[in-house]
């Protein structure tokens, strides 16, 4: 059984890395165009990349979301994720913890995420079947300051191995939300939180949602690439996108993180200004860090991060949460999403 998952971890990290190289380099984020207003700009002094959201406070509103841990190959990549992480200065998310229940002796390939990175801001990960006490160990093993519960129903549908068994996750998510001693934030995993899952979650306890959409990493083709016999092609794309979420859940009883399809600074400043707290991403930096080891990903995450700031600066917004003040025009089918939603 442990053999299995940490498989499966080198399976994820091996197909979703090649679905980064084969990305066609275009989502629904490309639909929402910022209306440039020629005399806005500020001085980069005056700009803070400074965010706030359910009374947590990040020096950036940039993080390296939930990726993996469970198998030797993915202990090291955690431990490089972390040192650039711990370089850059930017939160960062583990894996799903549940290879960690079963086996205990691979808790080090997670554990490295808060070794290499002691100061920093960590999320530990579970799903919603975990039970209290897992979820407990999942987040002191980390020291962690968060708790990511990742809510996965299409992963799992296609996944040969995967979970036929959802009825019990919002009752859980409650209960773990109860009994952990830090903020939980759930997220979806590429497919989307409409303002319905949203709401769900708001009266459960949970102090965020990470709206996790479409547009980026499709974990329906990761699965459909693990399959030998059959599979469920049709459902590659399925989902709402992250720009649609984020649009959807204007206004929701939830603060809101975006992560899911994020491929630059741009992307950062969109979600940035269509309500996200933080923005989160994954595969991108995944691909750097393989192909060029921590170095490199300090050097994107840094570079990234100067660039949000001179968009900042171009487009008037002194912080991260004051880019929800820019007008944006929403194009294509993003427009009609929100015409057939009712949104303005
Ligand atoms: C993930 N993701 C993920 N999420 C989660 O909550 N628990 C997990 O264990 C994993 N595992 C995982 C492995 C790999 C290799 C990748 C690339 C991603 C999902 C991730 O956090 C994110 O929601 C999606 O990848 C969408 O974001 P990007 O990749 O489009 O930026």
């Amino acid at each position: 059984m442990p053999e299995l998952i940490a498989q499966r971890k080198d399976d994820h990290v091996r197909l979703a890395v090649e679905q980064q190289r084969a990305a066609a380099g275009v989502n629904q984020f490309d639909e929402v165009a910022f209306v440039h207003q020629a005399l806005a700009g500020l001085d980069r002094s005056q700009v803070s990349l400074a965010t706030r959201f359910a009374g947590i406070a990040w020096p950036v509103p940039l993080y390296i979301n939930a990726m993996t841990g469970g198998s030797p190959n993915t202990g090291r990549i955690n431990a490089d994720l972390a040192l650039a992480a711990a370089a850059t200065g930017v939160p960062i998310a583990s894996g799903s913890m549940s290879a960690y229940f079963k086996d205990p002796g691979c808790a080090g390939t997670f554990a490295v995420l808060r070794e290499n990175n002691p100061d920093g801001f960590v999320m530990a990960n579970v799903n919603a079947t975990a039970s209290v006490a897992n979820a407990r160990k999942a987040v002191e093993l980390l020291a962690a300051d968060a708790l990511q519960i990742h809510v996965n129903t299409v992963q799992e549908t296609v996944m040969p191995e995967g979970d036929r068994s959802f009825a019990s996750w919002v009752p859980q998510i409650a209960a773990i939300a109860r009994g952990v001693p830090v903020p939980v934030i759930v997220k979806e995993v590429g497919f989307g939180l409409s303002r319905a899952s949203v709401d769900v979650l708001a009266g459960l306890g949970v102090a965020v949602a990470d709206l996790g959409g479409r547009g980026g990493t499709d974990f329906a083709a990761i699965e459909n690439g693990r399959r030998r016999l059959g599979d469920y092609a049709y459902l590659h794309g399925f989902g709402l996108s992250t720009a649609a979420c984020l649009l959807d859940a204007a206004g929701a009883r939830l603060p809101v993180l975006a992560s899911g399809g994020v491929r630059h600074p741009l992307d950062v400043a969109r979600a940035l200004a269509l309500g996200a707290g933080a923005v989160g991403a994954s595969g991108v930096f995944l691909k750097t860090v393989l192909d060029g080891g921590v170095p490199a990903l300090v050097e994107q995450i840094s570079a990234w991060l100067e660039q949000l700031a001179a968009l900042q600066t171009m487009l008037g917004a002194p912080t991260p949460a004051a880019l929800q003040d820019c007008d944006l025009l929403i194009g294509g089918s993003l427009r009609e999403f929100c015409a057939d939603r009712g949104i303005d």
